[in-house]
């Protein structure tokens, strides 16, 4: 049964494109291209097929969400700063049956802006990671296969 691996999508939102460049004392070296690698074969020990994204257009996320909605897959969710505000994606999270879980690099609850003290993805997530740097990702995919009682998956 070599096609019974399980889709999980890695959604990242906007500026985490820039993962390497942007503010590497806050967000570390790691590019979004090695991340991306990270968790595909974070994901293969787990069992699942992990397809990584990245989109500075909500418009863009909120389609992948509801996607993700309608074909009932995991999703791992970094919102960046829509995370703070946006209805469009609280209202596309809403609609999630699959585990939905919310990781970020930072901890913003610990970060001195007052905004990022607010989340809109966590009524909806299973599970929030946060603060643990890029192994966060690493920790959200077990998360996501403990869920859906996968932990050793694949054939
Ligand atoms: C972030 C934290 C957000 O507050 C910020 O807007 C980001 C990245 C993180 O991964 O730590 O863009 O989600």
């Amino acid at each position: 049964m070599s096609n019974s691996l399980t889709k999980v999508l890695v959604l990242n939102g906007p500026n985490l494109g820039r993962l390497g460049k942007r503010q590497p004392e806050i967000y570390g070296h790691t590019t979004h291209d090695e991340l991306a690698a990270l968790c595909v074969g974070w994901g293969h020990t787990l069992g699942f097929a992990v397809e990584v994204r990245q989109t500075n257009h909500e418009g863009d996320m909120v389609d992948w969400l509801n996607a993700a909605a309608d074909e009932q897959i995991p999703v791992v969710l970094n919102a960046a700063a829509w995370t703070h505000y946006s209805y469009a994606i609280y209202d596309a999270c809403a609609q999630l049956t699959a585990p939905l879980v919310e990781v970020h690099i930072s901890e913003p609850l610990k970060r001195p802006e007052e905004f990022r003290h607010t989340s809109v993805i966590t009524p909806h997530a299973t599970a929030v990671v946060a603060g643990k740097g890029i192994d966060g990702y690493r920790e959200a995919l077990e998360v996501i296969a403990d869920s859906l009682g996968e932990t050793g998956g694949g054939a």
